[in-house]
């Protein structure tokens, strides 16, 4: 599905050229849950960004379904965007004064799809990370691990290819991060779901059916 082929990326700091990917080349199937480790700025951010269609300033060729990404204009990238890829973050970034179900909602909007279907793909969503009662209640309430949920809701709504969780369980404690962690997996098993996932913590690479390794920008397994 995803396909890079020496990919370079470079960033200009004080008129200084930094190398954050340095010849990257990887594939990664449909049905794969992914783990991608690495210290902290060895590059797994602008890796997954560049993966997720949220840049395409970078020398090398990246393939989706066997079509050029670099081919794109802006405007078709964030439609591929939309319509392909779950993103996840650390910190989950809701909307605070939106409700959970208006947040899970969000990615519907642009999706031309009549009300009565929106408000039953966010019901499956929620009910999916386990939030179905949670559908009117204000995000400002609800804990850490609950936010991921609804989180994982949003990016599931649109029945993406994949999702790329950037750290997912960061903020939350070791317990909580176990239960999102199981989240994926049931997602993965039972839907289906291709998952990209970021961590620098090894314990998580257990979820993981396959691991890449990325140090100071180049993929080292
Ligand atoms: N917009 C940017 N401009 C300049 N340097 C950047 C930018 N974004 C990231 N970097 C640098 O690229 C390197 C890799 O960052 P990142 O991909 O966020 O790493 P990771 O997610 O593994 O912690 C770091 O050295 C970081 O400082
Ligand atoms: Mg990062």
């Amino acid at each position: 599905m995803i396909r890079l082929e020496n990919i370079t990326k470079t960033y200009e700091l004080a008129k200084q050229e930094v190398t954050v990917l340095n010849d990257v080349s990887l594939n990664i199937f449909e049905g794969d849950f992914v783990g991608i480790m690495g210290r902290s700025g060895s590059g797994k951010s602008t890796l997954v960004n560049l993966i997720g269609f949220l840049d395409k300033k970078f020398k090398g060729t990246y393939y989706f379904e066997d079509k050029l990404v670099e081919q794109y204009t802006d405007d078709d990238l964030s439609k591929i965007r939309n319509e392909n890829v779950g993103f996840v973050f650390q910190n989950f970034g809701l909307i605070e004064n939106m409700t959970v179900g208006q947040n899970v909602e969000l990615p519907l909007l642009y999706a031309g799809i009549s009300n009565q279907e929106k408000t039953r793909l966010v019901a499956e969503s929620l009910e999916k990370v386990g939030l179905a009662d949670f559908v009117g209640q204000s995000v400002k309430l609800l804990s850490g691990g609950q936010r991921q949920r609804v989180a994982i809701a949003r990016a599931i709504v649109n029945s993406p290819k994949f999702i790329i969780a950037d750290e997912p369980t960061g903020a939350l404690d070791s317990k909580t991060s176990v239960d999102i962690m199981q989240l994926f997996t049931d997602l993965n098993t039972t839907s289906g779901v291709t998952i990209i996932l970021v961590t620098h913590d090894p314990n998580l690479m257990a979820h993981c059916n396959r691991e890449i390794r990325v140090s100071d920008g180049e993929v080292v397994l």
